[in-house]
């Protein structure tokens, strides 16, 4: 079986990605913040939201590591700092950190979401947050690239999914022949849901949930992370797979 790393295994997509993996055959190492009752595989503890924290973690993990699933992820009610510290320079710091211990013809797979396809009208701000290089600290780097409050979800999504795009052809994990990819999903029954709607309102979530008929389900999301992490997506690199139900093609056709 491959060796993956998946984050955010205590609740969720997270969770349910690493026990498929499992389920298939995988030997998995799952990490997270908070220690779930039964982890799946090997289970590391880890605060992706700090340097030393991701740190930590790439010190623990063994070399041969065939796929990355970065999972973990925060809905901003947490607070902008957090949120980008976890969603975009964590995983980031992560994924670069890690790319040495990885095998040849490896896989990252990002979990971003629909609500970061926004990045293209703000593209030279999102250029500008991507290109700062390490993981900066995190108050100031929100400073520096206009991330609040407000909109620090969906930036930190925004901001992913561009680096995401750059990755693909970033030398660290080119030269290692290791692809990198997103998974956007809409709308997904798990704790971060509540969040979404205690932020957005539950008129709006209702609204978008009634467009594809349901909310998605982690079992719904799980296999398409793991398609790009299989040998079946080597032709795949450095794109962006919605895994919303079609809520994206509903809302793209109506403004048509
Ligand atoms: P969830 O809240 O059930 O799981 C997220 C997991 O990430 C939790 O176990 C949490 O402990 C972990 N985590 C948070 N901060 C961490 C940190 N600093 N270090 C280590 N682990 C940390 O949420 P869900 O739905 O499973 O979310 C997974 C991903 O999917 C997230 O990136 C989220 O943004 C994304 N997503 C979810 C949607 C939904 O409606 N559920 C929609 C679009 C995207």
């Amino acid at each position: 079986g491959k060796n993956i790393v998946v984050t955010g295994t205590a609740s969720g997509i997270g969770k349910r990605t690493a026990e498929l993996a499992a389920s298939m055959g995988a030997n998995v190492f799952s990490v997270d913040r908070n220690t779930p009752e039964n982890p799946v595989g090997h289970f590391t503890p880890a605060d992706l939201g700090s340097p030393e924290g991701v740190q930590a973690l790439i010190d623990q993990l063994p070399s041969g590591i065939d796929a990355l699933a970065n999972v973990a992820g925060l809905s901003g009610t947490p607070g902008a700092v957090l949120t980008i510290a976890v969603n975009f320079l964590g995983l980031r710091g992560l994924s670069i950190g890690l790319a040495p211990k990885m095998n040849q013809c490896g896989s990252v797979i990002n979990v971003a979401s629909i609500a970061g396809f926004g990045w293209r009208p703000n593209v030279e701000k999102t250029k500008k947050a991507v290109a700062v290089e390490g993981f900066p600290n995190p108050e100031q780097f929100c400073k520096d690239h206009g991330v609040t409050e407000e909109n620090s979800y969906p930036t930190s999504k925004e901001f992913l999914l561009l680096w995401t795009y750059k990755a693909a052809h970033d030398p660290v994990f080119k030269d290692r022949n290791i692809r990198v990819n997103a998974v956007s999903p809409g709308p997904v029954e798990t704790p971060i849901l509540k969040q979404f709607r205690d932020v957005l309102g539950d008129e709006r979530v209702d609204s978008d949930i009634a467009r594809v008929g349901r909310a998605g389900t982690a079992d719904d999301v799980a296999p398409s992370i793991l398609f790009l992490a299989s040998d079946g997506a080597r032709w795949v690199n450095g794109t962006n797979l919605a895994c919303d139900g079609g809520l994206e093609a509903s809302v793209l056709a109506e403004a048509m």
